[in-house]
């Protein structure tokens, strides 16, 4: 039987309720198609910081590298540990480390979700770049007297780092429905998303089947909420498509719907999954956060471990419970019901 070993990082606030949902899911799922779940949990957090001046041992990169996948709830308690210490500790880093370059993120109305918008046909995917752009980490701050003070964050763009995301995007495309949408701000931005738009043109000749739209992000945002039902796979930057991808989950009906996962596409290192919504502090521990995002981030999971039925299965599960009517509207039910309702549905679909 294989056994998969998978590094469970819950991490802070609903981080560890999603993550404990979505284990009970895919543990399910597991015994029912035939293969195990090796989970070994990392408790590294803002409390760990706290108590120890680190978000992980200096180790930590090394102790994660082994594992078939990584999997994560949330990270970030801004109460007690800056975001800029918490989220630069942890998360970023293991994307970096292990060349997580692809971020996919699925963006679609499940059956009885109408999500603010009513949006018929809402389907995208969401293919951000992870590793660099506006996450680069190079700038810093210049004193010369209060009045004075410079800051500057420099978004780097690699021809390397934007060729493999682009095609990354294409090849998604090839997959779906043919169409690519490129979105950058190269009205404004004259040298790296010009740069940007220059290499999908030349990307984009490999790809004759696929056709292309270049979109300003200020125009995409407007089109996600006015016209959404057109777009197919969307490739941005970071920065762009982190902003992207929330108003994704909001078309969705919520950050409870949206999942996400971290891919090394040459499988140097493991992948993470993760759904796209943070820590919420202002909902943790009460049972009110939808897990529904954290389990199609774990159903993500098994598809990149080579279990597609079961990973199927839990995304049919979820379906099957939202089109009951569970876990459809923010506060409708709380995490155990619709992970209670999931795992139902799991069991009647298998
Ligand atoms: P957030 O995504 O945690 O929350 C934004 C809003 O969405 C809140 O009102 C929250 O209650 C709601 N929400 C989020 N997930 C939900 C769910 N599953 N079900 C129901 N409602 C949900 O964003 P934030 O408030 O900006 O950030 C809180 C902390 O999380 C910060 O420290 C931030 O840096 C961190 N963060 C971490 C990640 C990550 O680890 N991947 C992602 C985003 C934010
Ligand atoms: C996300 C999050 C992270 C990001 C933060 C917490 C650093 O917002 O995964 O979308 O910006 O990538
Ligand atoms: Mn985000």
């Amino acid at each position: 039987m294989t056994a998969h070993k998978i590094a469970l990082i819950p991490g802070d606030g609903i981080g560890v309720d999603v993550t404990d949902a979505t284990m009970q899911v895919l543990e399910s799922a597991a015994a029912r198609f035939g293969f195990t779940l090796e989970p070994t949990r990392f408790d590294w957090s803002c409390e760990t910081y706290l108590a120890t001046g680190r978000m992980m041992p200096e180790d930590g990169i090394e102790q994660l590298r082994p594992f078939d996948a990584i999997y994560l709830g949330a990270v970030g308690w801004p109460a007690t540990v800056p975001d800029s210490v918490s989220l630069h500790g942890l998360l970023l880093p293991i994307r970096k480390a292990f060349d997580q370059y692809a971020n996919i993120r699925p963006h679609r109305l499940l059956p009885g979700v109408e999500g603010p918008l009513k949006a018929q046909g809402f389907d995208i995917l969401c293919i951000r770049e992870n590793t660099e752009g506006e996450y680069s980490g190079a700038g810093g701050r210049v004193h010369q007297g209060k009045d004075n003070e410079v800051a500057t964050e420099t978004a780097i763009f690699t021809r390397k780092g934007v060729e493999r995301i682009i095609r990354f995007g294409f090849e998604q495309a090839r997959a779906r429905r043919k169409h690519l949408t490129s979105v950058t701000k190269s009205n404004a931005q004259k040298y790296s998303m010009v740069f940007w738009d220059e290499v999908t043109r030349e990307i984009a000749a490999e790809y004759p089947d696929v056709t292309v739209s270049h979109m300003h992000i200020d125009a995409m945002a407007a089109r996600m909420v006015m016209a959404p039902q057109d777009l197919d796979v969307v490739v941005a930057s970071n920065l762009f498509g982190d902003i992207l991808t929330d108003l994704g989950a909001a078309i969705q009906g919520g950050l409870g719907f949206a999942a996400s996962a971290n891919i090394c596409p040459d499988r140097s290192g493991p992948s993470m999954f993760e759904p796209v919504h943070g820590s919420a502090p202002d909902i943790a521990g009460r049972n009110i956060a939808n897990p529904i995002a954290a389990i199609w981030s774990g159903a993500m999971m098994l598809e990149h471990l080579g279990e597609k039925p079961a990973a199927d299965a839990v995304l049919a599960a979820i379906e099957s419970a939202t089109a009951k009517g569970i876990g459809i509207r923010p506060g409708s039910h709380g995490t155990d019901a619709i992970t209670a309702a999931v795992l139902a549905a799991l069991e009647e679909n298998a």
